[in-house]
């Protein structure tokens, strides 16, 4: 996904040569609706060739066809980070319809920068073999993301079994990952070059919670 589409689409006043006129509730549902289409890509990116499949017949009206189904047995989990991460996984269902949503509510203290649990709805053991997707819009210092694998490692799962979606990623986000879970995959509209001293990731898109839903 190129920059073009994702500052276009979601930051129609930013793209450059384009002279908008739009009222701020106008950009709040073209935001929320790019933030949820880019989800639904990234999330089909993210799931494919890694679920489990299993082969079935289907009878079409006229044939009986071969087909391959996402193994209905092996849980999928989806884990939006709130708030932003709602935006983001709004759309998660259409891909796979048979997820089941545990939401994970962390804020980033402003001054510190360090992120705090305000909600945490995961089951106290998550089911051998789950795959888990998690997914949280904005990868900036790395530590709201790494909190969130940390309470789902705790609940029995590995790192290999997780991905991450994100819109937006930054450096220090991905070296941390990478350093304390090698081999992770995450799917990201784009990487962004740095995060400033107040956390936000330059250019960025600003506090992705606040343009979703204050
Ligand atoms: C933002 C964002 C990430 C986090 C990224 O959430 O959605 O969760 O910050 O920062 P980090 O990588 O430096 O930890 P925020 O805490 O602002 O909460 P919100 O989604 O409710 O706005």
């Amino acid at each position: 996904l190129s920059r073009s589409w994702i500052i276009g689409v979601i930051e129609p006043n930013r793209a450059v040569g384009i002279n908008c006129d739009f009222t701020e509730q106008f950009f709040i549902i073209v935001i929320e609706s790019a933030m949820a289409e880019l989800g639904r890509l990234l999330i089909y990116e993210a799931s494919r060739d890694w679920l489990p499949t299993i082969t079935g017949e289907i009878e079409t009206p006229v044939a009986v066809a071969s087909v391959e189904f996402i193994d209905p047995r092996e849980p999928i989990l989806v884990v939006p980070i709130l708030r932003a991460g709602l935006a983001l996984a709004e759309l998660a269902s259409s891909v796979l319809p048979a997820t089941k949503t545990y939401h994970l509510g962390l804020r980033r203290d402003e001054e510190t920068l360090q992120p705090s649990i305000y909600l945490n709805n995961l089951p106290d053991k998550i089911p051998e073999g789950s795959r888990v997707l998690v997914v949280d819009p904005m990868l900036a210092t790395g530590g709201t993301i790494v909190a969130a694998i940390d309470l789902l490692i705790e609940r029995g799962v590995t790192s290999k079994q997780i991905k991450v979606v994100s819109a937006v990623a930054a450096p220090p986000a991905l070296q941390k990952l990478n350093n304390k879970f090698p081999g992770l995959h995450v799917y990201t509209g784009i990487i962004d070059p740095e995060v400033n001293e107040k956390g936000f990731i330059i250019p960025g898109l600003g506090d992705a919670g606040d343009r979703s839903f204050a």
